[in-house]
Order: structure tokens, then sequence, then C-alpha cells
């Protein structure tokens, strides 16, 4: 039988550790809720899919709100998701390399595991089909996936007739790093196109025509990893839309000849269909520049985030303006952080609009082209900002191809809003892998709520507040998700704005996490505005999901202060209708002379203070921590009880200028002999036949008592108690012996009290409870 509740060795050994751990839980960075992977799945906050024919390696997922589908590209195969509930009314596509295919690529040398169809591009194609494209055992192939008109059609079908030529639109190694995105019939594509992964380029298919990068234009590209594309409009003209590529590269010369790496944003014209004479299905309109992520220093040294690890648009009304969130690393071996940086397009397209870089000789300096830029600009589209004159890229004067061929670098750098990182981190444990980034409105204004994925299965969801006066930047770490049961890297993070859902891909399959859950802050007005989560606000009743006016019908008290998160102003006299604090929760706890106890009192925000104080009469002091008394995250560890430790105790919060009582516990100190003396009395009592446990020690009521009566003799002597519980929990009789044990302690302790208050016996739940 396992013992629940803490056992005195493992108690001992916790102290020192968890002595450390409150020191670093304070701090900024710190979440102020963690919940287990075990607590998601309890609060039904989250339902994953994975499959029960091993890990499942999704490679690209596909959210389609209108349809309410989830498509998901997978080892082998693709499978279509309901929105609903991942892990419910899935439909499955098999599609395998050939046994052949197979063969072929383990003659190449490949491992087993490498020579599987790894679906890594999917999209879109048309209002019935998806595009989808497989490594399929390192020989690329793409099919269309039939999906009907409607989700209710229930069609997931593959077309068996595979597109010719697939090879550039997916890379052979399932490894690889690839990004793409699909519009009007096209295919724009970032990847190494050949099985050796020398020749990386980006690449736009259409029906019949196709555009690259140049091969081996080091200028161009070189040793890229591939993070993200997006296509961006920059008018109402679609002839001017722009794609953008997102990709980190080895810079090409440095000045001091270190092999560093660049964070670039390139761009073209998504009509650009190659040049005439020159240029012929090559991009008439790559340009490129740096993105910098950088924390100036107090020395005049800044430190660089060089490494973009993860890049997220948050799209906008306006299309023509999203916001560009990059997730950097540093490249230093010994220091590793990492950063998330912001750029509006106003920015970039500044960078874009601006000079271009240009060297004299190979060994000068980069500097700004000050000659004379041909018409049309270098990089602009064959749209009607050219004056119309040009109908398409094949029409470009050699001129402008010869320039842009040997200036497709921007002089200047796009640097992010504020000049700085909204969030730094530099003490990572964690690695972090992505970001997505959903806009929420508040009482105070809108926040950009930022989901990190890390390699160890969090979410992190942080919101970061500027303040304009001291131009600073704080960082609310709201909520630390545990996604999946085992630490494994997050690959992939979709936010549904519509189902307020994430979807989360690692290796282990595919889970869906409720972006918010207000209910867990607790129902108090305080509660809910401490919790500074711009997701939720107190409506008079409890902490529930807040909508802007206009969308809720009816407009009741609300309670929310994100930027601040002060409780005391908004809170004052909103102690009606249930909103009042919830009571402390009151305990009476045994302990037995000589031996520890422990008081328990954890509050769920970790960034909450806890005092504890001990009443004597009227007053209430503050208990210090000596070499017989400990604060820990659990509560106050009593090592060694003494008989003047009884008395009543308070478990006080503090947080954001806030106080609350927690909890009210009764501590009273047993004297040894006495436990010893009742616990032989009673034994000898019953009879001493085998327990037939007739289920009884498995419900809840027994194992209370069990834990109770632990309480009681101090966690001692646990073999004996054991051995005793299970006698009395024989027989309802036992039980009842049991009761009456406890009364005539309380009984015989009574007369030694010292005129103390009643205590009631009860339990409130540890946790609040779940919506
Ligand atoms: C979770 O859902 C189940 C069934 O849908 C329900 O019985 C259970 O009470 C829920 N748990 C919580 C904490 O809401
Ligand atoms: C990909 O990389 C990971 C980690 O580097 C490695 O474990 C794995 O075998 C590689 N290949 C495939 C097919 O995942
Ligand atoms: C979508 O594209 C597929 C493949 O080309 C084609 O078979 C299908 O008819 C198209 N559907 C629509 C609605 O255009
Ligand atoms: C706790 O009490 C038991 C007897 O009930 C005793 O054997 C043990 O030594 C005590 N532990 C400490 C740490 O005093």
């Amino acid at each position: 039988m396992a013992v629940p509740g803490y056992q005195w060795a493992s108690l001992l050994l916790l102290v020192g550790m968890i002595l450390q751990s409150t020191t670093l839980a304070v701090g900024s960075s710190s979440p102020r809720l963690r919940l287990s992977h075990k607590e998601l799945w309890h609060l039904n906050r989250t339902w994953a899919f994975d499959s029960p024919q091993g890990p499942l390696s999704p490679r690209t997922m596909l959210l389609d709100e209108h349809e309410e589908r989830l498509f998901v590209g997978v080892r082998d195969g693709l499978f279509s998701l309901s929105l609903e509930r991942v892990n419910s009314k899935h439909r499955e596509i098999s599609w395998a390399s050939t046994a052949g295919q197979v063969d072929d690529c383990l003659m190449k040398g490949r491992e087993k595991a490498e020579c599987a169809n790894y679906v890594k591009v999917l999209h879109q194609y048309n209002r019935t089909h998806l595009l989808a494209c497989g490594t399929g055992a390192f020989d690329p192939i793409c099919a269309f996936v039939n999906v009907g008109r409607w989700a209710e059609d229930g069609l997931f079908q593959l077309e068996t007739s595979h597109i010719k030529g697939s090879r550039g639109r997916c890379p052979f190694d399932p490894n690889s790093s690839c990004t793409s995105v699909f519009s009007k019939g096209q295919l724009y594509v970032g990847l190494y196109t050949d099985y050796w992964e020398n020749d990386a380029a980006l690449c736009r298919y259409g029906d019949a025509s196709f555009t690259r990068t140049e091969q081996n234009h080091r200028q161009q590209l070189n040793e890229p990893k591939f993070v993200g594309s997006v296509i961006i409009p920059d008018n109402d003209d679609p002839d001017d839309d722009k794609v953008y590529f997102f990709f980190t590269e080895k810079a090409a010369d440095t000045e001091d000849g270190n092999s560093a790496v660049y964070s670039r944003i390139g761009r073209v014209c998504a009509n650009d269909v190659g040049g005439q004479r020159m240029l012929v299905n090559k991009w008439t309109s790559f340009t490129k520049t740096r993105l910098v992520c950088s924390v100036p220093g107090s020395d005049g040294m800044s430190t660089h985030f060089d490494e973009l690890v993860d890049v997220f648009v948050l799209k906008r009304k306006d299309e023509k303006k999203p916001e560009i969130f990059g997730l950097f690393s540093t490249t230093s071996n010994i220091f590793k952080g990492y950063a998330v940086c912001v750029y509006s397009m106003d920015e970039v397209r500044a960078a874009f609009n601006g000079p271009y870089a240009h060297k004299e000789r190979p060994d000068h300096h980069w500097a700004a082209f000050q000659g004379r830029v041909p018409f049309p600009r270098p990089g602009s589209c064959a749209s009607q900002m050219n004056g119309g004159q040009f109908s398409s890229s094949r029409e470009y004067p050699d001129e402008v191809l010869r320039f842009i061929r040997t200036h497709p670098v921007m002089f200047q750098p796009v640097q992010p809003v504020h000049h700085r990182p909204i969030l730094i981190r530099t003490d990572a444990e964690q690695r972090f892998t992505q970001i997505a980034v959903d806009r929420v409105e508040a009482e105070d204004g809108h926040y950009d709520v930022l989901f990190i994925g890390t390699d160890n299965s969090v979410v992190l969801k942080v919101i970061t507040i500027h303040n304009k006066e001291t131009n600073t930047i704080e960082e609310v770490v709201l909520e630390e998700l545990h996604v999946f049961k085992v630490p494994v890297p997050i690959t992939e993070i979709l936010i549904s704005s519509k189902r307020q859902r994430l979807f989360v891909s690692s290796e282990l399959g595919v889970a869906q996490v409720r972006v918010h859950q207000c209910r867990l802050y607790g129902a108090a007005c305080a509660d809910c505005c401490l919790a500074r989560d711009p997701y939720c606000a107190w409506d008079g009743v409890t902490c529930s999901r807040y909508l802007p006016a206009g969308i809720s019908m009816k407009r009741r008290v609300r309670r929310q202060d994100v930027r601040h998160g002060n409780a005391i102003q908004q809170c004052n006299g909103m102690q009606i209708n249930g909103g009042q604090l919830e009571k402390p929760e009151e305990k009476l706890v045994y302990g037995v002379e000589g031996n520890g106890t422990l008081l328990e009192c954890s509050p769920r925000s970790l960034r909450a203070n806890v005092v504890w104080l001990a009443q004597r009469g009227p007053d209430a002091d503050e208990v210090k921590a000596d070499d017989r008394v400990a604060q820990t995250p659990h509560g106050l560890l009593f090592l060694r009880l003494r008989r003047a430790d009884s008395g009543v105790y308070l478990c006080q919060t503090e947080e954001r200028g806030f106080i609350h009582t927690v909890a009210r516990i009764s501590l009273e100190v047993l004297e040894e002999e006495r436990v010893e003396e009742l616990l032989h009395q009673e034994g000898e009592a019953q009879h001493r036949a085998p327990c037939p446990l007739p289920g009884a020690p498995h419900s809840s009521t027994p194992r209370l008592w069990y834990k109770e009566f632990l309480q009681l003799i101090g966690y001692s002597n646990v073999h004996k108690v054991e051995e005793y519980c299970e006698r009395v929990w024989c027989s309802n009789r036992g039980r009842k012996k049991l009761k009456s044990l406890n009364s005539k302690w309380k009984l015989s302790q009574a007369q030694e009290r010292r005129g103390r208050t009643r205590v009631d016996h009860q339990r409130a739940p540890r946790h609040a409870p779940a919506t």
C-alpha cells in the first residue's frame, strides 16, 4: 500500500532543495501559475491526439477554421482532426513510400527512419483539394488530397495521380529546414532542392512556370536555414504583393573573418516570373536585409541575438500591416539566451526602400550605394506602381536586372519596435523552440499574448507591457503549461482564435490546449485582478472570459487591470454576490513531540509571498525561521516539535500589496508516550485476523482517515499505523472505534488547551474548482 503524504526521510531531503528553489521562483520571469500535464488533464484543459503505432512525428499542420478541421502531415501519412476534439473522429490517409523506394533509399546509405515519406508541405490548394508534399524516402513527392467541399462530406482521399516533377517542392531529408506558402495557384518555397543539400533556393511554382534564386550565388543565399514565409500586400494592387522569407545564413564575408550567423528577411514579388534574356526563371526582384534583435548594454556593447529560431506573423485588420514576431537565440556556445523582437511593416518597408548595400572592392567595407539607381527601382514589382509600363518582370531593362544581381542586400537592417527585445531570457534552463501570438482586447487596451514553446514540452503564456515614461518593458509570465507527458521539444504552435485554443505539436502528437481558464485564478475579484490575464475579468460573480463591451450582451460590473494588477483599487467594495475572498482553509494538525510536521499551505500563485504568523492571544507574530522551523513552498516545516509549538498558525499571502489569509491551522503537539500507549491499547482490543479488505481501503473515505491518522502521530512509526489502519478498516465497527479514539484524544487534550477556539475538521480543496 502506498503511503500518502510525506515521509520523514524524504522530507528532510526536500528541505534543502525547496529552500533553494524558493529564491529562484520569485523572479519576474517565473510563471505565476504552473500547470503540470496531469493538472491540465484533470482540468479538461487539454486533449491530445497520438497514434497507437508509435510516435506520430508531425512535420506540418494546417488549420481550417472554416470547416473546423486540423490537417496534420506526419510520417507516412496525413490526418484530418476535429477542432472540437482532436482525439475524436479523426480521418487518416496512409501515404508510405513503396518497398522499392525504401530499398533505393537504404541502398544510398540512409537510415531506415529517414527512408519514409515525411509530409512537410501542406496547403489549401482550392476549395476542394489540399496540396501535400513529402520527402518520399529521399525522393520528394507531391499529390492532391480531396477533402470535399464541406467537412460534412467526410472526404479525405489522396488522389492517385501524383504531381510530376515534385522535386524542388519538398526537401529530401526529413530533418531539412523548409518553409512554404501558397497563394493564387502559386507555391512559394524555401528549401534545399537536392539530395546532398548543396542547392538552397527560394522558389515559386505556378502551373506552367517557375522562378528561383540563382544557383551558387552566395550573395543571395549562403547556407541558409529556412524559418518562415508569408505573403503581404503592399497596397491595393495585387501585382504589388510581396513574398517575405525569413531565414538565417552564414555571413558571407564578415569583417573579422569569423563565421557569424545573420538573421534575414528577404522578399520577392509574388508575380515575378524572371527575366527574358537575362535571369531566365530567376528572381528579378530578390532583395534581403538583416533582422536585428539586440540589447544595448550600459557599457556601449550590445548583446546580439543573432539566430532566428522561429517567426510568427500576427495578422491585423489591415492586411498590409501585420506585426512580425521573431524568436531569436544567441549563437554563443557559452552563453545561451533567447529574445523576442517585434517588427513593424513600416520599418521593414523603410529598409527595403532605403539604400542598397554596396562594396567598391572585395576588401572594402559595406557602404550605402551612392550612385544612380536604374528605373524601375530594382526590387519593385511589375505593377501600376511603376506607371504600368511593365506588365511583367520579363520586360525589365537589362540594366535593372544587372543591378539587382549585384546588389541583393539592403544597407539598412530592420530594427525592432522600441529598439530592443520585448522579452529576454538569459538564464534559460530550457530552450525556446516556437512562438505564436494572439491579440487580445482588454479593458485597458489590447495585449499581444505570446505563447512560447520550449524543448521540454512547456508552453509559456506571456504578456509584455511597455512603460512609455520609463521606456522599460515588463514581462509577465501568466502560465507555464506542461503540454506533453514527457519532456519533448515543441515543434509547432497554431492558434485558433475562433475556438480560443492552441494546437501544439511535438514528436509525440498533437495537443489542443485552451488559451485561458479564468476560473482557475479563483472566484474573487482580487484573485482575478491579480492574475493580470487579458483574457479574464471579474464579472461581478466570478472570474470569466473578458469580452469587449458591445460583444457581451449586458455589461455587468467588470473588473480587470492587466497593466497594474491593482487588486486593492479595483476590488475595493466588491464584496457582493460571493465576490469576497475565499474563507481561509481551517485545519487541525497533530504532531508528536520531538518529531517533525508540515503545516501545508501552497498558494496557486507562485508570485505570492507567503508569511506565516503565529497567533498568540489577539496578536499574531511572524514565525521566524531557525534550525527547527523552515518555510518551504509547500508550507511551514517543523523539524522537531516542542510542546510550546502548539497554537494557531496563519498562512498569509501577499501579492502586489494585496494581503490575504489563505489558511488557519491549529497545531496540537502530543507527548510521544501517550500516542504509543493509545495505539497499543486499541491494537490489543482488535482481533488479529488478516484484513479481508473489501475494497474499503481504496475508497476515498478510509484514505482520508489514514492520512489523518498518519498526521496524528507525526509521520513516524509508519508500519505500525498501516497495520493498525488496515485492521480498523475491516469493519464499520473498527471505523467507529477509530472515530471514538479520535474523540477520546480530543477530549483528553481539551483540558490542556489554553482556551483555544474550536476548529473545523474539514479540508478545503487545495485547488480552485475548474471551469
Ligand atoms: C472534465 O470532464 C468530465 C467529463 O466531460 C467531467 O466529468 C469532469 O468533472 C470535468 N472535470 C473538471 C475539473 O471540470
Ligand atoms: C532528425 O534529427 C534528429 C535529432 O537530431 C534525429 O534524432 C533523427 O534521427 C533525425 N532523422 C529523422 C528522420 O527524424
Ligand atoms: C481543385 O484542384 C484539383 C486538382 O487540380 C481538381 O481536380 C479540382 O477539380 C479542383 N477543384 C475545384 C473546386 O476547382
Ligand atoms: C518520531 O517518533 C518516533 C516514535 O513515535 C521515534 O521513534 C522517532 O525517533 C521520532 N523522530 C524524531 C525525528 O524524533
